[in-house]
């Protein structure tokens, strides 16, 4: 999408469409104010007939008023202007993006980050608003392209503001894109995106970038380092898993890196222990951690952020097979610890902990793997938060924080020892599941084995990656948290 600024006054922005936000009170101030009193009065008369709802996401569309420019003005309700947050603000911009999007508006003039959000300042709020609107104009049409008559979405968004406000719509465009990205590829089917796929778009977008490189290690690489975790997990596939890395080159050599590392699933079938037939399909979205970290490396490449990143891939598929391995299988991992597999479903946590492992040597500032891991933590959290596990207060925090500044929030597990005694099995240094209590900390707490000297944390996105239902699809979260957490560790102002 196109973002572009106006300092037009608002009453003569000439648009197909000017989308404002009025709240309980009428059209007092700010933008709703202007308009009202260049339309003689006429939106306040509309507001107390009840024809303009100002409830809280509530739309109305206005055909050519009279008296300003515009051709259509668009309001967003938005109640009580008292309980503005950045929650709210956000399902505001969205509920007017969407609404923009079924009507077939590809062009409209927006100034709802003209509001008053806690004390966020104007460039978080256009920031927000922009990717916000992008998130809500998202068409999937790889498999099915649109019907002749589908509206079509927004292209072009212009925003009510001077140049102070452009360095926030160029961060806007690149978090937009990563999030695009993400969703692109969690949409993806299992039968396309698969490990060589996902190691073929590392690829392209090393090509398009002279700050990124990719390596990727096959079969043999991953033996040659002992990766018997992840190999175990696709070793009932017939498509070859890759570890795919991708350094951007944003700061000095000696800086440590941060680096992300993705679980990439391409179809969790859930091998030998086979997962009921009901929304198996849903299992190509098992590839939403690796997704997102590529989308956040896309968008941090495109802000030229003055840091090193790399993101690592663990991208394999798990089936059943008679070569695939099977619950009681004893193997070991590359870091020497030996795990015996009770579920051969539980495989997220195998092919991250040798990827984990492989990480050591980037000496990161800080660690952070991004994962569908467990059902347990949609359990636990719903749809709405990422679960994110961590033995660093200070990591968790910037973490959470970085989450709150982009609306896309995480919310904390304990992975206290206590609970390490789920791991215990008389056949291995532990199993790889730890029993009904918990799952989503036992598996927080299998992969701290692996990162014992690290700064690392864990996000497991399993609730939030996707959404099931009639908007099924990948929504690129935690693409949003991920970036604002780049922009902070590079200085950034994040909100
Ligand atoms: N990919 C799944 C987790 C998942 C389930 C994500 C549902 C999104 C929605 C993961 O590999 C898995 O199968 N986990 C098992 C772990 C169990 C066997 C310990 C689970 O959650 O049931
Ligand atoms: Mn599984
Ligand atoms: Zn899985």
């Amino acid at each position: 999408m196109d973002f572009s600024l106006t300092d037009q006054s608002p009453e003569r922005i000439d648009t197909p469409c000017l989308v404002i936000a009025v709240p309980a009170e009428g059209p007092r101030s700010g933008a709703a104010g202007i308009l009202d009193e260049a339309m003689d009065g006429a939106l306040q008369k509309l507001c107390a007939s009840g024809d303009i709802d100002t409830g809280y996401r509530r739309t109305t569309l206005i055909h050519q008023p009279a008296g300003i420019a515009a051709q259509r003005l668009l309001v967003v309700g938005c109640g009580e202007l008292g309980r503005l947050d950045r929650v709210r603000f956000d399902g505001l911009c969205m509920a007017a993006g969407q609404f923009l999007r079924k009507h077939a508006v590809t062009e409209a003039c927006v100034s709802l980050h003209q509001l008053e959000v806690e004390d966020l300042d104007e460039p978080w709020r256009v920031r927000h608003a922009a990717v916000a609107l992008d998130r809500a104009n998202y068409v999937y049409t790889a498999t099915k392209p649109p019907e002749d008559d589908a509206p079509h979405p927004l292209t072009a968004a212009v925003f009510a503001g001077g140049a102070e406000l452009q360095p926030a719509l160029d961060e806007a465009r690149a978090i937009a894109a990563g999030y695009r990205r993400a969703r692109e590829l969690g949409n993806l089917p299992a039968n396309i995106c698969n490990p060589a796929y996902l190691a073929q778009q590392a690829q392209a977008l090393a090509e398009r970038h002279d700050a990124v490189e990719v390596e990727t290690l096959g079969r043999a690489e991953m033996a040659e380092l002992g990766m018997d975790a992840l190999l175990g997990v696709a070793q009932g596939s017939e498509n070859d898993p890759r570890l795919i890395v991708l350094h951007y080159r944003g700061a000095d050599v000696d800086l440590p890196p941060v680096v992300l590392v993705g679980k990439g699933i391409t179809f969790d079938s859930g091998g030998l222990s086979i997962k009921p037939r009901e929304h198996m399909d849903q299992m190509k979205f098992d590839m939403c951690g690796a997704a997102a970290v590529i989308g956040a490396f896309e968008a941090c490449v495109r802000l030229a952020l003055p840091i090193n990143l790399i993101s690592v891939v663990a991208a394999a598929e798990n089936m059943p097979d008679g070569k695939a391995y099977r619950p009681g299988d004893v193997i070991t991992s590359m870091s020497g610890k030996t795990i015996e597999i009770l579920n051969t479903d539980a495989e997220g946590r195998l092919v991250l902990c040798d990827a984990l492992t492989y990480c050591e040597r980037f000496e990161p500032a800080a660690l952070i793997d991004v994962a569908t891991l467990t059902g347990a933590c949609v359990i636990a959290l719903g749809h709405h938060a990422s679960g994110l596990m961590s033995h660093h207060d200070d990591l968790a925090e910037e973490l959470q924080a970085a989450g709150r500044a982009a609306v896309d929030r995480a919310w904390r597990l304990p992975i206290w020892d206590d609970y390490q005694e789920q791991l215990k099995t008389p056949f291995a240094d532990m199993k790889n599941i730890g029993g009904m209590p918990a799952g989503s900390i036992t598996a927080g707490c299998f992969l701290g084995r692996f990162t014992e000297d690290q700064r690392w944390a864990h996000l497991d996105i399993a609730g939030s990656a996707w959404k099931w239902g009639a908007t099924e699809g990948a929504t690129g979260r935690p693409v949003g948290l991920l970036v604002h957490f780049l922009m902070a560790h590079a200085g950034r102002a994040t909100g």
